[in-house]
């Protein structure tokens, strides 16, 4: 790596600092999609693309895009981007590594006068953590052409409803659903791994394979609010130890098959004091595996199994579908191509899966689409602790970059 790549790492590690200071809640870094810090990190992203000479707007689904033109106008693009919007009390690298990175190529290609056969598209997806709103992608997925209209309809936990929130961003809910991207030859992504292999093989990159599917299960548990000192124990109908079974049938079910994980993460108890037995219980369910079909089977035998657990505890329980997304195999050529990338940088080519979501399994139902792997500290992720270190930063950025500059578009 030559100091000067050295440098632009240094530079990006900076963006990323400054830009984790746009949070929705002071002391932690937790910026929802379509919040005031979303906006203002727009906004920053926007002014940034500015000084590279770049002019970047924010499209009808809240992304910020902007194109880079090739050597001749209105050529096939490349896409490269990842998303702003974070968990709560999120890293700061998480998405925002990948949407930095993609303005950082820019930035060097500018500052050469460099242009290339084809153009350079940036984008800033906001919506790939589905933390505020239950269906999630929204972002990738408008340009895609696969936008899920319904999702308009849906209300945060403040009753805000999102195509309300949409056009106090500066989006357009009506153009969302027809915002299909045209003339993209193909889309990168450079994200952290958020897992610990990379490390564990003493390698800075990585190039994806393929990413998880994924199914999210919104469940609400009703039971019978009462008095916890009056109430025998057998004439109750807890709503929370009836919910807790549940988590612990979809531990089991997970547990029980290979390379499938379930997860419990968000558990809400009503009314939520300590002299009331619980009445209502809300809690999501992420289900995630590489085989469609058995992310599908697991997902109706957890259904069966809350349904069994309801009855036996004379409870009831209404589930929710709230998201699906099929595992997508990344493209051969992309993924050659970064392989090759990644090789000239002086790493041996790792290839690996992803556990996580992301944007790219959206946008590959659009073009050819691939993700680069940065290697972050103990594999940590969605946790204030993701790190990564300036050299892995730069590695990746140089891969990137390079990826960017032999991409052909024929
Ligand atoms: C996104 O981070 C996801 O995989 O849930
Ligand atoms: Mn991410
Ligand atoms: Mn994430």
């Amino acid at each position: 790596m030559t100091d000067a790549d050295l440098e632009a790492g240094r530079r990006l590690m900076a963006k990323l600092d400054a830009f984790a200071a746009f949070t929705d809640e002071p002391g932690r870094l937790t910026r929802l999609f379509l919040s005031d810090a979303h906006a203002k990190a727009a906004r920053a992203f926007i002014g940034w693309c500015g000084e590279a000479g770049l002019e970047a707007r924010i499209d009808a689904a809240g992304n910020v895009v902007a194109r880079y033109e090739g050597k001749l106008a209105g050529a096939p693009a490349l896409m490269i981007g990842s998303h702003i919007d974070t968990v709560r009390d999120a890293g700061r690298y998480d998405g925002n590594y990948g949407a930095l990175a993609a303005l950082a190529v820019v930035e060097h290609l500018a500052a050469r006068r460099e242009r290339l056969d084809h153009a350079i598209e940036i984008v800033a997806f906001g919506d790939e953590e589905g933390v505020r709103f239950k269906t999630t992608l929204t972002g990738s997925r408008a340009l895609a052409g696969t936008y899920p209209e319904e999702a308009l309809d849906q209300r945060d936990a403040d009753g805000i409803l999102m195509r309300e929130a949409l056009t106090a961003f500066g989006g357009d809910p009506d153009r969302a659903a027809s915002l299909r991207a045209r003339n993209v030859a193909a889309f990168v992504e450079a994200h952290i791994e958020q897992g610990p292999v990379l490390e564990a093989e003493g390698l800075p990159l990585g190039i994806v394979t393929a990413i998880n599917g994924a199914t999210r299960l919104e469940v609400g548990v009703g039971g019978v609010a009462g008095h916890a000192g009056t109430t025998p124990m057998n004439l109750r109908r807890d709503a929370l130890t009836a919910a807790a079974e549940m988590a612990l049938a979809v531990e089991a079910r997970a547990r029980g098959e290979a390379d499938l994980v379930g997860t419990v993460g968000r558990f809400d108890v009503q009314p939520g004091a300590v002299n009331v037995i619980p009445g209502h219980v809300q809690f999501s369910i992420d289900l995630r595996s590489p085989d469609d079909a058995r992310r599908v089977k697991a997902a109706a035998d957890i259904e069966a199994g809350l349904s069994a657990v309801a009855a036996a505890r004379k409870v009831g329980v209404r589930i929710e579908r709230a998201h699906d997304a099929n595992a997508y195999a990344c493209d051969p050529g992309v993924v050659a191509g970064i392989a090759r990338a990644v090789e000239a940088v002086g790493v041996p080519p790792r290839r690996l899966p992803s556990g996580a979501g992301h944007d790219t399994m959206a946008m590959g139902r659009l073009c050819p689409a691939g993700m680069l792997f940065v290697r972050c500290k103990d594999g940590i992720s969605h946790n204030p602790l993701e790190s990564i270190t300036v050299e892995d930063c730069a590695m990746g950025l140089e891969a990137l970059t390079l990826f960017a500059r032999n991409f052909s578009a024929s």
